[in-house]
């Protein structure tokens, strides 16, 4: 195992971004400061050379700018806020409008636009970077002064471990999640159609034409949005509306440690199986992907890649139906996910 770090760029202010790669088991992964992003993941497979299977770019600068919110730590609230405004405790808060009408993804500057304090640290089955934050009260509209802690390892298993840690002097709304971009063919490989997905969801959440959900929880059940058997995601992508941007409700007991997804990648024998404790994932196959400029050359366009974003249901703030994803003195926010490799 071993933990290294190096001088990824340095930000307008002056500020220094570091690059730490991880490696542990036959995995090797590396996050930046900036945004605590995944930057690159490397697998092995039984089929061929090992490769990276995460979307990104190929130096910092690009980072700065990263509109697709590749391999991104999100905060202090991930998806979408209806209207971008909510009421708690009978005050109305009101958020930037960064996706039409609404809020998308923690707002203006995000946590994925922050730079975060880092330290690393050893265990005995793993090596871990743990990023932290301080999001004052009233940044992006929120209430409360918020700590946020995201700690990032790899275990000798080959396995990313992620705990996700927020505590907050106010009660605010919190969904912190990570936004990366898998393809498990490597990245700039060509689309993740073929790829073949379980999602252990009998139900998600039903949005109208923007994304935002309409209150319902609709069962998945002879509709295009059943993954409960493995089936590929070029199977009913296009009667799903073109591709999945979907928030599904994961099956069994929320706050456990459970199965949420599994992607098997037939070209290269790769699978990639996620755990989580939330009480959803937004299961995104890369719909907006237009152009990007990726790594060494690559070119990403639509569905390039998927991301599961393990997560509180979207609107939640709005959403008292919901479970509820607000936190603050006496009830802290603790998750967790795990992202299996196998080959
Ligand atoms: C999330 C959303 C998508 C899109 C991406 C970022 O996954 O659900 O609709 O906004 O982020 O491009």
């Amino acid at each position: 195992m071993k933990i290294s770090r190096k001088t990824f760029g340095i930000l307008s202010n002056g500020k220094k971004v570091y690059l730490y790669t991880l490696k542990a088991g036959d995995l090797s992964l590396s996050l930046s400061s900036y945004g605590a992003v995944w930057t690159s993941l490397i697998v092995p497979s039984g089929k061929g050379p090992a490769a990276d299977i995460l979307l990104g770019y190929s130096g910092f600068a690009s980072y700065t700018g990263n509109k697709p919110y590749l391999g991104a730590t999100i905060g202090r609230f991930g998806n979408r806020i209806g209207n971008a405004c909510f009421t708690l405790d009978g005050r109305a808060y009101t958020l930037y409008q960064n996706d039409g009408q609404h809020s998308l993804h923690g707002g203006r500057r995000g946590f994925d636009k922050r730079c975060w304090k880092t330290e690393c640290y050893e265990e005995k089955d793993g090596v871990f970077v743990r990023f932290e934050l301080e999001s004052p009260d009233g940044e992006e509209g929120y209430p409360g002064n918020l700590k946020a802690a995201v700690s990032y390892g790899l275990a000798k298993s080959n396995e990313i471990i992620v705990n996700y840690e927020a505590s907050s002097d106010a009660p605010t709304p919190v969904n912190l999640t990570n936004h990366s971009y898998f393809n498990l063919s490597g990245e700039g490989s060509g689309d993740i159609l073929s790829h073949e997905v379980v999602l252990y969801a009998s139900s998600r959440v039903e949005v109208d034409k923007n994304l935002i959900p309409t209150g319902k929880l609709v069962p998945v059940e002879n509709t295009p949005f059943d993954f409960r058997t493995r089936k590929s995601i070029q199977k009913d992508y296009m009667a799903a509306g073109g591709g999945y941007d979907h928030c599904f409700v994961l099956d069994g007991e929320k706050g456990a440690l459970r199965p949420c997804a599994e992607v098997f990648e037939p070209g290269s024998g790769r699978v990639m199986r996620v755990f989580a404790t939330q009480p959803g994932v937004q299961f995104y196959t890369g719909n907006f992907l237009d152009g990007i400029a990726g790594k060494a050359g690559s070119v990403y366009n639509k569905h390039a890649g998927f991301c599961l974003e393990t997560q509180h249901f979207p609107d939640t703030p709005n959403r008292p139906e919901f479970p509820p994803a607000v936190f603050g003195p006496g009830k802290d926010y603790h998750e967790k996910a795990v992202f299996a490799f196998d080959w």
